[in-house]
């Protein structure tokens, strides 16, 4: 399958260009206030494509979305300084990664409509890491393979929501206060590679408690009357409670948090996707944190894994990490276990944080060309690789293993099929294999440049400071203690340059802005699991971190500005793509667009599942951004009142192919016993190419 799409993506050069309607939000002139802080937040809507296109992150090309479970959206927060008007944009969306094809474009549409006031210097794109989102938003080729070339509508609709979410909250600036809270949150996370952690010395080890992160660092707003307006928080684990055989749509944990917080602060009367009052979750060390905590089992035997190559019987298909869903296979409740630990701890910071930031903001940015990056250390200069991956890569991990029979800690014996890949592609050059030693490398993605960069070279790496919070916004899913040496060298400048003080808070939030896969730390390098083999530049990729961030944070307390590096490249205009265009929607024998296919029952009680199906055209024809494949709506007097949408934890959408989408309520609890009916709408392409819209409404039923 792989060499059929790495051939197909060398020869052929068809692009499809599909329109797509999206809703833009008017910006405000004016925002001057006079107050110690000043914060805007707004929250809008990034899904793409909701059925048709892969999801991105198990790296399966197989998995395609067949429709949404919750919708995924962006939510951006403004921090500004008002004594000098400095800015920091920083946004929290629920994809895969920040990435190069996303930023350019959100950047360019925010450039149209501010100028400069929001940049490349002083915009964070920050992704929550979900997997289980619409695919196809990366300009670079490798990850085009599992999605099957570049999917620009999906790329248009993520940059187009992060916008309109800055828009919000551009428009909703106000006097405000700032506040930080911490605490430990448990049963979460283990690491999912404690054979690579456990090769770092064993004195760093001892300086803490356990092998992940377990601290979540909170950040509440107030406005002017201490009323709560939202939050902003950062808690390191992978979105993988939804697993690699899920096809809805769906934030995954954090977006499920977020969700679940986000209800219960703006009130039952507003709809998903309307609230003003706004919480983050976002992502921060999270390489080798996984939620599956009780740890990896085979599925056929029960025993524990393989503890060093997380294998069964020498073969990796077996080996699963287990969450909370482990016994019922429902992974859906194993996200919202996840999501409730996530929002009781961020309850409990809200109510906590009472120590106010107030000290200035501020922002550095600059590119790096990794691949020709050079630094010295210890009085020797130290060059990074071209990009390249190792074998364990290839063998996925317990939260998802991968697609091929490759197992991690492979040192490169190899397999055929992946050697026969390589060698049709590029064989890697005598000077990377040296470069990258000990990792056996299976994609010399550095050296493929054909038809355009399989993976990225220059690379955005970007600091920002909220007072005494700083931010380190990486280009990449750093480990636990590639995390922790990043925070600690950090600090250790900062605080001694007396940018912040020794109360000051270090964060990394990632993967952020350019997708880099993984940084390990150099002993974790040597063991070649995934995410060693995963940390593209080779085994002193953190040491190159840990350099240019400190560049970063020596020239904050400079008070100079760094060169901003090379220029981005942008291949968005000559990507490819081989997804099969709709080319006609064709409903079943005497039936029409939005006809009822089967319908609900009459009478239902709460707890009980409505279902319906109507005939509707492939969703993919139109991207509803900001809007509804279906309402719950509920009879009030004469009139339909909407009370849920397909954002709703309790709605999903499916598409069943062949014209048929199915809709499920489960009905709430909660719910206000009445007469309900379920309203769809959709599109159809009809032969030509004409897109026509089409609505149907089950036929009306009671909750008791
Ligand atoms: C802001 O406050 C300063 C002094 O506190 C005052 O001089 C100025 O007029 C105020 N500006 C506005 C727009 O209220
Ligand atoms: C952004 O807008 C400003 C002001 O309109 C302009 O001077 C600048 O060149 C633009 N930058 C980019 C990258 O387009
Ligand atoms: C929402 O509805 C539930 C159940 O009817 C109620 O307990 C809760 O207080 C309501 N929340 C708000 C914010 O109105
Ligand atoms: C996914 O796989 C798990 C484990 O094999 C299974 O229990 C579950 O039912 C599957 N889910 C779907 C949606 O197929
Ligand atoms: C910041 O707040 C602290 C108390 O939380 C206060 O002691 C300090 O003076 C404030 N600094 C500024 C610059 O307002
Ligand atoms: C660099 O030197 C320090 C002590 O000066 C030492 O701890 C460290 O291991 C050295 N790093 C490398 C990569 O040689
Ligand atoms: C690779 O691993 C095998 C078995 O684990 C071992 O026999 C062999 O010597 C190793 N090869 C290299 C190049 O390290
Ligand atoms: C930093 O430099 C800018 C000009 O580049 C200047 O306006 C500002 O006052 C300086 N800030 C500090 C704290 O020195
Ligand atoms: C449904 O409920 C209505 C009144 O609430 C009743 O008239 C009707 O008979 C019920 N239908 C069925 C099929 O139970
Ligand atoms: C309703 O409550 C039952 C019992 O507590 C629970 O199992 C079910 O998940 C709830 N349904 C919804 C839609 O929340
Ligand atoms: C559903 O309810 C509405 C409002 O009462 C009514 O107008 C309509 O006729 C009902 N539909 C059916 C099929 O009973």
């Amino acid at each position: 399958m792989l060499k059929m799409w790495v051939y197909a993506l060398l020869l052929i050069t068809a692009q499809l260009h599909r329109n797509t309607v999206f809703g833009a939000v008017s910006p405000r002139a004016t925002d001057e206030y006079n107050a110690s802080s000043k914060v805007g937040i707004g929250i809008a809507d990034v899904t793409g494509t909701a059925a048709g296109v892969n999801m991105m992150g198990y790296a399966m090309p197989g998995q395609i979305a067949e429709g949404i479970h919750i919708r995924q959206r962006s939510r951006a927060f403004i921090i500004i300084d008002p004594s000098t008007n400095k800015r920091v944009v920083f946004v929290s969306v629920d994809i895969n990664m920040g990435t190069t094809a996303v930023r350019t474009a959100t950047l360019k549409k925010l450039n149209a409509t501010f100028g400069n006031l929001y940049n490349e210097e002083n915009v964070a794109i920050s992704g929550t890491h979900t997997h289980a989102g619409p695919a196809g938003f990366l300009q670079y080729a490798l990850y085009q393979i599992t999605s099957f070339g570049y999917v620009k509508e999906n790329t248009e609709a993520i940059s187009t929501g992060i916008f309109n979410s800055i828009v919000k909250a551009h428009n909703s600036i106000q006097p405000a206060s700032i506040y930080v809270s911490s605490g430990e949150l448990l049963d979460v996370n283990v690491n999912r590679s404690p054979f690579s952690y456990e090769n770092n010395p064993k004195e760093e080890r001892s300086e803490y408690t356990y092998d992940v992160d377990k601290e979540m660092i909170l950040l509440k707003f107030t406005n002017a009357n201490g009323d709560v307006i939202g939050s902003l928080n950062w808690f390191p684990v992978h979105p993988v409670s939804m697993m690699n055989n899920n096809t809805l749509i769906s934030g995954d944990n954090k977006g499920a948090a977020s969700y679940f917080l986000e209800r219960e602060y703006n009130g039952n009367g507003t709809l998903t996707g309307e609230e003003t009052i706004v919480h983050a979750f976002s992502n921060s060390n999270l390489g080798d944190s996984s939620p599956n905590i009780f740890g990896p089992y085979c599925a056929d035997t029960g025993n524990p894994c393989d503890y060093k190559t997380s294998t069964c019987n020498g073969k990796k298909d077996n080996c699963w990490g287990r969450g909370y869903g482990y016994l019922t296979g429902d992974d859906i409740y194993a996200t919202k276990i996840i999501a409730e630990l996530h929002v009781t701890k961020a309850k409990e910071l809200i109510s906590s944080a009472t120590t106010l930031v107030n000290g200035s903001i501020d922002y550095r940015y600059t590119r790096i060309d990794m691949q020709n990056y050079k630094f010295t250390r210890n009085g020797t200069e130290v060059s990074l690789c071209k990009a390249a991956l190792g074998y364990s890569m290839a063998a996925g991990t317990t939260d998802g293993p991968g697609g091929f029979n490759f197992i991690q800690g492979d040192n490169g014996t190899g397999n055929p099929f992946w050697n026969l890949v390589r060698r049709i592609i590029k064989e890697p050059a005598k000077e990377t294999i040296e470069c990258q030693r000990p990792k056996p490398i299976v994609l010399a993605t550095g050296e493929m440049t054909s038809p355009y960069d399989f993976t990225p070279s220059i690379v955005d790496t970007q600091l920002l400071k909220i007072g005494n919070i700083i931010i380190c916004v990486v280009p990449g899913e750093f480990t636990t203690m590639s995390g922790r040496r990043l925070k600690k060298t950090i600090k250790k400048v900062l605080v001694e340059r007396g940018v912040i003080d020794d109360g000051g808070i270090v964060i990394v939030s990632g993967p952020s802005n350019t997708y880099t896969h993984y940084i390990t730390t150099p002993e974790e390098y040597i063991v070649q699991r995934y995410e060693g083999a995963s940390t593209i530049y080779g085994p002193n990729t953190l040491d190159a971190y840990l350099q240019i961030y400190q560049d970063l944070a020596n020239s904050m307390a400079d008070n100079i500005t760094l060169p901003k590096g090379p220029a981005t490249p942008d291949f968005t205009d000559k990507a490819l793509n081989f997804i099969l265009p709709i080319i006609v929607d064709i409903p079943p024998l005497f039936k029409k667009f939005g006809d009822i296919w089967k319908d609900v029952k009459a009478n239902y009680t709460k707890g009980e599942t409505v279902e319906v199906e109507f005939v509707g055209g492939h969703p993919k024809n139109v991207i509803q951004l900001e809007g509804s494949f279906l309402y719950v709506q509920r009879l009030e007097g004469e009139k339909w009142i909407n009370v849920k949408n397909d954002g709703d934890w309790t709605t999903k959408f499916k598409w069943l192919g062949h014209s048929i989408v199915r809709i499920i309520w489960e009905i709430d609890n909660d719910t206000i016993a009445g007469t309900y009916r379920i309203f769809y709408q959709g599109y159809h392409k009809l032969l030509g190419g004409t897109i026509e819209s089409e609505s149907g409404t089950s036929s009306n039923f009671t909750v008791s």
